[in-house]
């Protein structure tokens, strides 16, 4: 495996829908490394700081964010009341051979800066894409129109990962339009920790869906 498909991109429908969970689901599953670039909202803490705490990850195991903003605001905004400015080219992926899982800032749509989308620089990046939904009411809507942008621009779906009480038509209804697997469904965790995400991984058979990966596991 070369090292431009040692990378996964965790995005989400929405802000709050659980990539940060989802991504550490997949740092531990997959004993990769995880980057969040660019950071708003540091706050009410950072990303980068759950995943640590939650996975007692060791240094080497993330990477520090390329861009870090206080306000809890739309990235490009976040960086103009700092007096910044989000560099597309600054978001270049560290050249490192071992698997690293990405996590976004919010949604496709999200601007970087007044001319540049979460979405572009998703077509730079050019790896696999999970998308993190919610499994509730509005999901139908949301996911398949954040599954049709990926799509018309040609980016590369690997699968969906639905994030909350579990829902009876809701699955199979954005299998269907979408065209798209769901990987895994996470329910919602009186409290989420490592131990958990590691039986719903065993559970819901991660290492024979993802073989590309765990074959090659760093
Ligand atoms: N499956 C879950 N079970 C319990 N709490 C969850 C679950 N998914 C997300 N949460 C909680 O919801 C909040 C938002 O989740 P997070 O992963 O940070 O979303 P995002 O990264 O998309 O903004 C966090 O407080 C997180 O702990
Ligand atoms: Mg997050």
């Amino acid at each position: 495996m070369s090292t431009s498909s040692k990378r996964i991109i965790i995005c989400g429908t929405d802000t709050d829908v659980g990539k940060t969970i989802v991504s550490s689901f997949f740092v531990q599953g997959l004993k990769a490394i995880y980057w969040k670039p660019i950071q708003s909202g540091t706050e009410e803490g950072t990303d980068t700081e759950t995943v640590r705490k939650l996975l007692n990850l060791e240094p080497n195991r993330y990477i520090s964010e390329k861009y870090k903003f206080k306000a809890s605001v739309s990235p490009h905004w976040a960086a103009e009341k700092e007096s910044d400015f989000i560099e597309p080219n600054n978001l270049e992926i560290p050249d490192i051979d071992k698997l690293i899982i990405i996590e976004t800032a919010g949604g496709l749509m999200v601007p970087l800066n007044r001319n540049w989308l979460q979405i572009d620089q998703l077509k730079v990046w050019g790896a696999p894409i999970i998308l993190v939904a919610r499994t509730g009411l509005g999901t139908l809507n949301h996911t398949l129109l954040s599954l049709e942008a990926l799509k018309s621009r040609d980016l590369n779906i690997l699968g969906l990962v639905l994030n909350g009480h579990p829902h009876d038509d809701n699955p199979k209804t954005l299998e269907q339009f979408g065209d798209t697997k769901i990987l895994a469904s996470l329910p919602i965790f009186d409290e989420v920790s490592a131990n958990k995400l590691s039986r719903e991984w065993d559970q819901q058979k991660l290492d024979q869906k993802l073989k590309q990966y765990i074959s090659n596991r760093n």
